[in-house]
């Protein structure tokens, strides 16, 4: 039955080979595989200070993430290739080559971190270019050095920078290449936006503390601070904590510290809908007082599913640039970084989608990874087939039908008959009565349909289909054979 399987799909192959001919009429050497890579930022900004005399809030530090797929066919599903296959990706900011004169990092970064590092490489030996490393299915870079200004302007910050992702395969050949943005901004604006006289000023802050009189003193040294790994001395609060419960009393504007009146860091479709930083957080005070009541910064924080439903939700107890959804593909791959969901304001954000589908918003054009359109679930179960009849006609009587092929090893086509109008549910069986799929929960207009079953990975054996409606149920046994 394998064998016919794949014997049948050699007609869908067909067409394929014609593409691969070049216009002079020569066939490649070898007939490819498509690949896309798709890449994101963690955080829709990551801050940084532009000098260190006097202190330090945060490091130049930021974070990259690719996943790198093989698009699917009629007879695979698309690929994301994991650790082993020897593909990998190398990182570069085209325009922005070096950091050392862009900030006075390097020279004070013995002082602060007590490591030496060379020019230009950061805190966990990244450079401004290099290659990614790899985990199970993505590819990541943390602690990329990058300042917001370009080689060509070292006067006005560009924070919404584009990083260039190239995918290669273990033989060196180019498969992918994207572009996603690497945002940054020197905006820390405690002196800048007219609150502190100097930065000597707030050093001197501390009053019940002996002065500082040899900076640049790193506030996470006692404060602690999970975005830097820090756990503190002991003595005082986080320093989340102490920023905001100190300063809640006197700003409730976020854009005072958080860059800013310049940078606009919040610019996802939640902006364009109106949602503001309080919507999502609460007041300065409240992200300070949630800590003293037990909040970790940086780790508890607002959730997507607060608003959206449990379908659109993070991993339970995950950070949502920690979650994965559709494919095990991270949430961010095709939504992009919070404050910065697309469709977002900054044309850089929508460049990856719009570059792979044509239009702006989160991936939704299954032909990017697929190579064509599944009858499946896709993302969130959202199908662009809908559920449309295969035919006009009006059968006579409710029916599940028997799948084809049958054995089926990868993929099989389930038809159905609705007589009447009304909810109908299409769910998969194992033999212990286990619930493997839902493959369709909807209200349907009379027709004749088909689903998908995809049984690639599911073990060898039998199952059953159950067809409900009208509140009658139709079964069916299923056979794979891998
Ligand atoms: C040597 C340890 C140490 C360092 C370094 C340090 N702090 Fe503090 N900080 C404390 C202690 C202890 C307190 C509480 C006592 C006080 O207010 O003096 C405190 C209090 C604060 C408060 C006030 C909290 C409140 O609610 O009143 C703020 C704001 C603050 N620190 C900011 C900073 C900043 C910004 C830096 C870096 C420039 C920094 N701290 C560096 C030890 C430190
Ligand atoms: C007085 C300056 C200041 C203001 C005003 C301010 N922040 Fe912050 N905020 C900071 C600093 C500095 C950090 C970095 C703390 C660290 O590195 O742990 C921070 C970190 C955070 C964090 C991450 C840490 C955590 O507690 O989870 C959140 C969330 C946050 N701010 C939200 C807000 C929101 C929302 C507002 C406006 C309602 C706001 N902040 C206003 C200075 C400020
Ligand atoms: C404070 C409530 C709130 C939170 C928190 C929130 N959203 Fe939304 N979101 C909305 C609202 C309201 C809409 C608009 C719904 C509409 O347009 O019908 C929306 C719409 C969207 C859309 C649809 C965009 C489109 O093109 O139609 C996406 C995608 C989205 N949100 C993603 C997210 C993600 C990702 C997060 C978490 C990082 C998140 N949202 C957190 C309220 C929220
Ligand atoms: C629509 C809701 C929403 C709005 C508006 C919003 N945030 Fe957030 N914010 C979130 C969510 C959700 C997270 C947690 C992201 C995660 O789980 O990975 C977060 C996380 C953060 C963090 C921690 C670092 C990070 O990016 O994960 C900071 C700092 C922060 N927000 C600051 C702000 C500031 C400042 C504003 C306004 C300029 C703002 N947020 C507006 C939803 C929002
Ligand atoms: C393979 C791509 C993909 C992945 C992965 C993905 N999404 Fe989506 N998401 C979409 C698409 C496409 C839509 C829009 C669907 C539509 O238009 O009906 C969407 C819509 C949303 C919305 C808006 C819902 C609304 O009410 O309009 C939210 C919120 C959301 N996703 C959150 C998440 C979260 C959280 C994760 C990770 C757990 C995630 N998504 C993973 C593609 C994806
Ligand atoms: C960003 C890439 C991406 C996009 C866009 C995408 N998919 Fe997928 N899809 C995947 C990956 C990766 C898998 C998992 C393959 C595996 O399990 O090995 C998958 C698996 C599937 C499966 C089979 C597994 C299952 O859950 O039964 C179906 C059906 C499916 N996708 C339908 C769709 C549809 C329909 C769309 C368009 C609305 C779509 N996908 C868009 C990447 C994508």
């Amino acid at each position: 039955m394998k064998k016919c399987f794949t014997l049948a799909s050699a007609l869908v192959i067909i067409p394929a080979l014609f593409l691969s001919f070049t216009s002079k009429g020569q066939k490649k050497e070898n007939l490819t595989d498509t690949y896309i890579v798709l890449g994101w930022n963690d955080l829709g900004m990551h801050c940084a200070n532009k000098t260190f005399a006097k202190m330090c809030i945060l490091p130049p530090y930021n974070n990259q993430f690719s996943h790198v797929i093989k698009v699917g066919n009629t007879t695979t599903l698309p690929e994301v290739q994991s650790v082993g296959s020897g593909v990998y990706v190398t990182y570069e900011v085209p325009g922005n080559t070096y950091s050392v004169g862009k900030t006075d990092f390097w020279t004070y970064v013995n002082t602060l971190f007590g490591v030496s590092l060379p020019p230009n490489i950061g805190l966990t030996g990244l450079g401004m270019a290099g290659t990614m490393h790899d985990s199970l299915n993505y590819f990541y870079a943390y602690g990329i050095p990058i300042t917001p200004y370009t080689d060509a302007n070292l006067v006005t910050e560009d924070p919404f920078q584009l990083t260039l992702l190239k995918a290669y395969d273990a033989g060196n050949n180019l498969l992918a290449t994207t572009q996603n943005t690497i945002p940054v901004s020197n905006e820390i604006s405690c002196v800048s936006s007219g609150c502190h006289n100097s930065e000597q000023a707030i050093l001197n802050e501390h009053e019940n503390l002996p002065p500082f009189n040899n900076p640049p003193v790193f506030c996470a040294n006692c404060h602690a601070d999970p975005a830097l790994g820090m756990p503190g001395n002991g003595t005082t609060v986080y320093f989340s904590q102490a920023i905001h419960q100190k300063h809640g009393s006197i700003t409730n504007d976020c854009y005072k510290c958080h860059p800013g009146p310049n940078t606009h860091c919040l610019r996802g479709y939640m902006k364009i809908i109106g949602k503001t930083c309080t919507d999502c957080h609460g007041s300065v005070s409240n992200v300070g007082n949630t800590i003293a009541s037990g909040r970790i910064p940086w780790v508890g924080e607002p959730q997507c599913g607060s608003c959206h439903d449990a379908n659109h939700s993070e991993n339970p107890g995950k950070l949502y640039k920690l979650s994965t959804g559709h494919g095990g593909l991270f949430c961010e791959a095709c939504h992009n970084s919070t404050h910065a969901e697309v469709t977002s304001e900054n044309a850089n954000d929508n460049l990856q989608n719009l570059t792979l589908q044509g239009f702006t918003g989160p991936l939704k054009k299954c032909e990017v990874c697929h190579g064509y359109v599944p009858a499946g679930p896709g993302p969130h179960g959202y199908n662009p087939l809908g559920i449309k009849p295969v035919s006009g006609t009006i059968p006579d009587a409710s029916e599940l039908l028997q799948n084809y092929p049958n054995p089926s090893s990868f993929m099989t086509n389930i038809p159905y008959t609705i007589k009447d109008e009304g909810q109908v549910r299409l769910e998969v069986y194992d033999l212990f009565g286990n619930k493997i799929k839902t493959l369709l929960d909807a209200k349907l207009k009379p027709g004749e349909y088909k689903a998908e079953l995809y049984t690639g990975k599911l073990s060898s054996g039998t199952y059953v289909c159950n067809l409900l409606t009208n509140g009658l149920t139709y079964q069916r046994k299923i056979l794979v054979v891998n």
